[in-house]
């Protein structure tokens, strides 16, 4: 597949068919991704991936809680980072609203129905049915650049996935189950959970699948200087 075809054809899927990844797919994918660029190299990424009942158990786990304490959605456990700034500001809070609100209107969610709004964001902790959940983590003592290439190692994930047939979709919601994921996975204390990505074959009937979500055009964020006029590139 092309790189270009990639990029193209990846979006966030939210619903996933149960046909299984095999292991291999997800090694190849896993240790292709590895390629990714990195400040000095440090490869500040770690994965962990999860399937069937590793998978199965970590899901109910989380289940039983939000069963025990519904009232504890949408926060869970509390972020163990902020996902998004206090004030988010203009033109983020926008582009916020509208992607919201273009995936509730999809599965016909109303801006008023809370209840149905929280029910589509608990199936973020049943990794959207996905046969795969991977887990990011990085050392808790490196900083926002290394946070970046931890986002590289993930976007290269997504691409090599798109390579294999595959959808993914990120998913930072997890750090609200920061404390259960990190206990389960063992995770070490000097690291922290970013996100997880569900990883699998994607719904093609599933509304929540079938909208994409908008892009500002070029222009309003590259910004040329001293560039001749030159043939365009083959699409
Ligand atoms: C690091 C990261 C975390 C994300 N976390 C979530 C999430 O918790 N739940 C969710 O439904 N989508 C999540 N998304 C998907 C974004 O909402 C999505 O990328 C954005 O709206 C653009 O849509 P697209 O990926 O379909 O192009 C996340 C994306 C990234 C890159």
């Amino acid at each position: 597949m092309d790189v270009r075809d990639a990029v193209a054809t990846r979006f966030s899927c939210r619903a996933f068919l149960d046909t299984p990844v095999p292991e291999p797919f997800v090694r190849d994918i896993l240790a292709r991704a590895a390629r990714a660029p990195s400040g000095g190299n440090l490869q500040p990424w770690r994965v962990y991936a999860l399937a069937g009942d590793a998978l199965r158990s970590l899901k109910a786990e989380v289940a039983a809680k939000i069963a025990a304490h519904p009232e504890l959605l949408p926060r869970g456990e509390g972020a163990e980072y902020p996902i998004y700034p206090p004030e988010l500001k203009e033109p983020f809070f926008t582009r916020q609203r509208v992607v919201g609100r273009m995936l509730y209107d999809a599965i016909g969610v109303a801006r008023e129905d809370r209840p149905g709004r929280i029910r589509q964001y608990a199936r973020n902790f049943e990794f959207f049915g996905a046969p795969v959940g991977l887990f990011f983590t990085i050392d808790r003592s490196l900083g926002s650049p290394q946070w970046s290439d931890l986002g590289m190692y993930i976007q290269t994930v997504m691409l090599l996935a798109r390579a294999h047939g595959l959808h993914t979709c990120g998913q930072e919601a997890w750090t609200h189950w920061h404390k259960t994921v990190s206990a389960f996975l063992g995770l070490p204390d000097d690291h922290i959970l970013f996100c997880g990505l569900a990883l699998g074959h994607a719904d093609p009937d599933a509304p929540i699948n079938n909208w994409r979500a908008p892009r500002e055009p070029l222009e309003s964020f590259a910004i040329f200087h001293g560039f001749s006029p030159e043939a365009a590139p083959q699409s």
